[in-house]
C-alpha cells in the first residue's frame, strides 16, 4: 500500500445537531492526537459543516460534505454549492451515496456532473458505487460496479483521477449488519482497480484510493482493511460513536 493512502472516513449522514457534532468531535480530538498511519475524514450534514470545522481545527481530522449541487448558483432550491462548502472549509465530498442515488434520484450522469465540479473546486470526491442484492445474486457486479466508475469518470483527467476516493459500498450490506466478507470486498476493490487501470493506466491506478463501506465496524475492520486492494473505509453508524469510530481507525494500522 506504499502508493496510496488509507482513508478512514465517517459518513454521519442524517445525524447529529451541531452541538453533538461538536461533542462528539472534541472526545475524538485526544483519542487521533497521534494518528499517523491513515487520513481521517468526518463527512456531516451541512448544517454542521461551520461546527464541525472549528472543532476539528488543530486536529488531523479533515470535514466533508455528505452531498453537493454541480451548478455554481442559482435557483436551486434546498440545494448547496461548491463555493459556499469551500468557504466553509470543506475538504472532501462524498458523491452518489446509494441512498441519493435511490431516494434523491441521482444518476450516474449527475454523479460524473458532481465530480467533475467537486474537482475544480479543490474537493477531493468520495465516489460511491455498489451493487444491490438482487444483482450481487445474478452475478452482474462487476458490470455493474465497472458502469458506476466509468460514469464517473468520464472527462476526468489523468491527474485529477489521483485525487478522487472511490468507495465500494454494496447496498445491501449498508445498514444492515451485514457485511461483505474480506475477499468479497477485495475482489471488488480490485476490480475497480483493474476498471481504472484501463482508463487511466497501472500508475494512477494504484495511486488511488479504494475503500470499503458496509457495516463496517470495531470488530470486522481489521480483517477487511488488511486486504491489499481495501485502502480504508466509508463508515455509517460506527462512526457516530467516537471509541467505535477510533477502533476502526486503530485497526487501520
Ligand atoms: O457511507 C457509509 C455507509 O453507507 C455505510 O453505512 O451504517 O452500514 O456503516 P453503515
Amino acid at each position: 500500500r506504499r502508493y496510496r493512502k488509507t482513508i478512514i472516513a465517517g459518513n454521519w449522514k442524517m445525524n447529529m445537531t451541531p452541538s453533538q457534532a461538536k461533542a462528539l468531535i472534541e472526545e475524538l480530538k485526544p483519542l487521533v492526537s497521534k494518528v499517523k498511519w491513515c487520513e481521517m475524514v468526518l463527512c456531516v450534514p451541512y448544517v454542521d459543516i461551520p461546527t464541525a470545522v472549528k472543532a476539528a481545527k488543530g486536529s488531523k481530522i479533515a470535514i466533508g460534505a455528505e452531498n453537493m449541487h454541480f451548478e455554481p448558483k442559482g435557483a436551486y432550491t434546498g440545494e448547496v454549492s461548491a463555493d459556499m462548502l469551500k468557504e466553509c472549509g470543506v475538504k472532501y465530498v462524498i458523491i452518489g451515496h446509494s441512498e441519493r442515488r435511490q431516494y434523491f434520484a441521482e444518476t450516474d450522469e449527475t454523479v460524473n456532473k458532481k465530480v467533475k465540479v467537486a474537482l475544480e473546486n479543490g474537493f477531493r470526491p468520495i465516489v460511491c458505487v455498489g451493487e444491490s442484492l438482487d444483482e450481487r445474486e445474478q452475478d452482474i457486479w462487476s458490470e455493474i460496479v465497472r458502469k458506476q466508475v466509468k460514469c464517473a469518470m468520464q472527462g476526468v483527467s489523468v491527474d485529477d483521477v489521483k485525487k478522487v476516493v472511490i468507495a465500494y459500498e454494496p447496498i445491501w450490506a449498508i445498514g444492515t449488519g451485514k457485511t461483505a466478507t474480506a475477499d468479497q470486498a477485495n475482489e471488488v476493490c480490485g476490480a475497480i482497480r483493474d476498471c481504472l487501470r484501463e482508463l487511466y493506466g497501472a500508475r494512477a491506478a494504484r495511486a488511488i484510493t479504494i475503500q470499503y463501506g458496509g457495516s463496517m465496524n470495531a470488530k470486522n475492520a481489521a480483517e477487511l482493511l488488511s486486504k491489499p486492494d481495501v485502502d480504508g473505509g466509508l463508515i455509517g453508524g460506527a462512526s457516530l460513536k467516537p471509541n467505535d469510530f477510533f477502533a476502526i481507525i486503530e485497526a487501520a494500522n
